[in-house]
Formats: C-alpha cells, sequence, structure tokens
C-alpha cells in the first residue's frame, strides 16, 4: 500500500494525457466505421447527443472520485461509501472494471497491431521490398500474433515506466502530431472525387433511423468507449491530477477534444470510402451492407493513399504511424487499471505486475486471434457495448447517491473555490443522480425488448 503514487506535473501534461486515453482507435477505427454502418448522420447525431448528455457528466464522476480517493477504482468506491454493503459493492464494481479493461486491451491490442503492420507495411514499400509489403498488409495469424505480440511490448514498456516519465511524457509528444495530420488529410480528401458523396452520407440525418434502439446503443457503446468510460481508466487518471485543477474545465477539455477527433476522423473516412468506391473499389455488398466493417479503413484508406503516388506511401507511414501512437497512448490507459489494482491492493511492485498482467493479457489476445470470427465481435460487443455503460452506470450512482454531497463539493473547491456557483454544481450532482442513470437503464431496456 505504501508505494508511492504518482501525479501529472502540468495540466497540459493531463489533458494530454487524458485526451491520450481518449482519442485512439475509438475515434478512428470505431466511430467512423459505425457511422459509416449505421445510417451516418443519423449515428453522428445520435453520438453527439448522448456523448455531451451522457459521457461527460459520467466523466466527471470518474474524474472527481478517483482525485478524491488518489486509488484505483475498488479502493476508491469503498472509500466513499458509508457501510460495509456499498463497500463490498463498490470494490467488486472496481474489480469487474478492472476485467473488462484488460478484455478490451485484449482486442485492442489486435486491431493496434493492424496499424502497426500497415505503418511498416509503408517502409516496406519505400525500399521496394514488394512481397513483404503485401505480406505485412494481408490478414493472416503469423501477421495478426506478431504485431499484437510488438504492440503489447510496447505497452508494457512505457507503463512499467509510471505516470510522468512514461504516460504523460508519450502523450504530449504525440497528441499535437495527431491532430496536425488529421487535419491535412481531411483538406486532401476533399480534393479527389466521389468524396462530396462521402460528406453527404455523413451529414444528412434520417431521422427514422436514428431513433431505433438499436443503433441508440451502439451510439451509446461509442461514447462510453471512446471516452474511456465504466472500467475506471479515468478514474486512475483523475487519481493523478494536482488538487489545483478545476476539473469540470479540465474534463470538458477532454470530452471536447475527443468528440472533436472523432467527428473530424468521420470527415476523412467517410469521403475516403466514396472515393474508393468511385475509384472501383468494392465496400458495400449488393444488399449495401458494408463488406469487412472491421478491417474497412485498412482497405479504404490505404486506396487513398496510392492516388497520391510516391508522396502516398510517406503519408501512408505518418497515418499509420500516428495511429499507433494514438492507441498506444490508449492502452496503456487500460493497462494502468489493472496494474494500479494490483499495486495499490497487493503491494505488488511495479514492473512485476505490468509484467505479469501484460503476459496474461496477451494470452487472451492469441486466444481470441485463433478464434477470430467467433471471439472478436464478441468480445467488442460484450465489454464495450453493455459492459462500459452499465459499468458507468454504478459510477454515476455511487457520485450521485453514495458519496456524501458535502464532501464532494469539498472535492470540488479544491480547484475552484467558486465551484457553489457555477452552473457546474447546479446542474450535474442532480444529473448524474437521476437522470444519467435514468437513460442508461431505458436505454438498455428498450434494446432488450426491441
Ligand atoms: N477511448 C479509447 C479510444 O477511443 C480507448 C480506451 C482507452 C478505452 N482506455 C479505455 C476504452 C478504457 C474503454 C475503456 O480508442
Amino acid at each position: 500500500m505504501a508505494s508511492p503514487r504518482g501525479e501529472f506535473s502540468s495540466r497540459f501534461g493531463f489533458i494530454m494525457a487524458a485526451a491520450g486515453s481518449a482519442v485512439g482507435l475509438g475515434n478512428i477505427w470505431g466511430f467512423p466505421t459505425q457511422a459509416a454502418s449505421n445510417g451516418g448522420a443519423a449515428f453522428l447525431l445520435v453520438y453527439l447527443v448522448l456523448a455531451f448528455t451522457l459521457a461527460y457528466p459520467a466523466l466527471m464522476a470518474e474524474l472527481i472520485i478517483g482525485r478524491h480517493a488518489h486509488a484505483n477504482a475498488a479502493s476508491a468506491l469503498r472509500l466513499i461509501s458509508p457501510n460495509s454493503g456499498l463497500r463490498r459493492i463498490g470494490t467488486t464494481t472496481g474489480v469487474i472494471g478492472f476485467i473488462v479493461a484488460s478484455f478490451i486491451l485484449s482486442f485492442y491490442a489486435i486491431v493496434a497491431g493492424w496499424m502497426l503492420a500497415h505503418c511498416a507495411a509503408a517502409v516496406a514499400e519505400l525500399f521496394r521490398f514488394d512481397g513483404l509489403a503485401t505480406w505485412l498488409t494481408e490478414f493472416s495469424l503469423a501477421r495478426n500474433l506478431g504485431f499484437m505480440l510488438v504492440f503489447m511490448a510496447l505497452t508494457v514498456g512505457i507503463i512499467s515506466e509510471g505516470v510522468q516519465q512514461g504516460i504523460e511524457r508519450w502523450s504530449s509528444r504525440l497528441m499535437p502530431m495527431l491532430l496536425a495530420s488529421l487535419i491535412l488529410l481531411v483538406v486532401y480528401v476533399f480534393t479527389l472525387d466521389g468524396a462530396v458523396d462521402g460528406l453527404r452520407v455523413y451529414l444528412l440525418p434520417d431521422f427514422e433511423r436514428a431513433l431505433t434502439p438499436d443503433l441508440i446503443v451502439k451510439a451509446l457503446g461509442a461514447a462510453f468507449f471512446s471516452l474511456s468510460l465504466g472500467v475506471g481508466t479515468m478514474l486512475i487518471y483523475g487519481s493523478y491530477i494536482s488538487d489545483r485543477e478545476n476539473l469540470p474545465v479540465v474534463g470538458g477539455l477532454v470530452t471536447l477534444v475527443d468528440i472533436f477527433i472523432a467527428v473530424l476522423a468521420g470527415f476523412l473516412v467517410l469521403p475516403a470510402m466514396y472515393v474508393a468506391l468511385h475509384n472501383g473499389v468494392e465496400i458495400f455488398t449488393a444488399t449495401g451492407e458494408l463488406i469487412s466493417e472491421d478491417t474497412l479503413i485498412f482497405n479504404v484508406l490505404p486506396r487513398l493513399f496510392d492516388t497520391m503516388g510516391l508522396a502516398g506511401v510517406l503519408v501512408g507511414f505518418v497515418f499509420f504511424f500516428l495511429m499507433s501512437i494514438a492507441a498506444l497512448t490508449s492502452s496503456i490507459s487500460m493497462l494502468e487499471v489493472p496494474v494500479a489494482y494490483t499495486i495499490e491492493e497487493h503491494g505488488v511492485d511495479r514492473k512485476r505486475a505490468v509484467v505479469v498482467i501484460g503476459i496474461l493479457i496477451a494470452l487472451a489476445s492469441t486466444v481470441i486471434l485463433l478464434n477470430f470470427e467467433l471471439l472478436f465481435g464478441l468480445v467488442i460487443a460484450a465489454t464495450t457495448r453493455y459492459s462500459q455503460p452499465l459499468l458507468g452506470f454504478m459510477f454515476c450512482l455511487y457520485a450521485g447517491w453514495v458519496w456524501r454531497r458535502d464532501q464532494l463539493l469539498q472535492e470540488l473547491r479544491k480547484g475552484n473555490a467558486m465551484v457553489e456557483h457555477s452552473l457546474f454544481w447546479k446542474i450535474w450532482p442532480g444529473y448524474v443522480r437521476v437522470v444519467c442513470p435514468a437513460i442508461i437503464l431505458l436505454i438498455f431496456a428498450q434494446s432488450l425488448l426491441g
């Protein structure tokens, strides 16, 4: 228990780290693909509404509890509970959260491995190793396994260095680069034929689609996934934030950055799909379904880069390099969840905890890869679509009902003495207490009945 806890050294460092956690494959692989296969603008609209009205308040619940407790989710929920029954439920929620986080990482590392492989393929192409480049971009067990392992090794390496040297240093360097290159790519894609068709799909909503329960559950899962909620990631990051910070503002900035990048990525991926379609790439089946949703961007984006000639190789390299990095700043935040728990609850040394847990998760990834058709989609749906919002529901209940209101206020006052008079304090406490849990339950009840 006595291990010294890390802390982010600056506000910028925290925002970059939390935004680094939030911004990842969910924004650039998950969100645009789901938008493309769920009615484009309809999905975008529901996603935006849910992100601001549900995900942001839930994020605040995690950040505030985390900073108050300066501990992992299990002990944090225990700390704010007034009696032993609630303490037990809190601990269980924290433990389930870290198991879910580990499973999320187990599929995440696979997709991130694809990013690494495409990055390596660009290098191979540059040096005219065409055979190798083809192998790197084709779906095979050997490639998938190899690059998943490389990615897990990188994640383990960074997390073993701790908060400031590992998490903060890397996030602050790489996040700004990602944003800049994304903007340049969006500008470029609009110079190509077909891009406008994609834009139309992305921006013209079909309201009948927007209101189906299935679409709403998917959008809710996407929003919770994108903000890294429910499993205790943000609670842990909150626990590393300094007491001087004004949490509602900082959390708001993280939400804005995250949503902005997801929406921006949609402006790249949907137009790129239609550019590819224009160039004769098949992306839809005869019935209008997307072919291979999971690997969509790996089919579509390289075609886009091909249109740029030799420069395209370089652009492809930069893009997949940055995507690998974005994935890494997210994966470290997932691994930190079980690691912090093991260090703090069982007094294990950081390096050892990181290596053992890393190996276990890599094993889970291997099992998924060996049974890809069966498990990949299943693990994603079980963790992100169901577990995350339901665990988020628990965090809202703990912030809204279990924790004493005066203690909560005191925690917020540390970073903003006037918080009592802010709009946030007028709305959020009641909101996280009633509205958030109610809507989450309603969405689930609907999807079960529908
Ligand atoms: N939010 C990240 C993304 O969009 C993924 C992520 C990081 C995550 N940490 C998480 C998702 C914890 C769920 C839980 O790619």
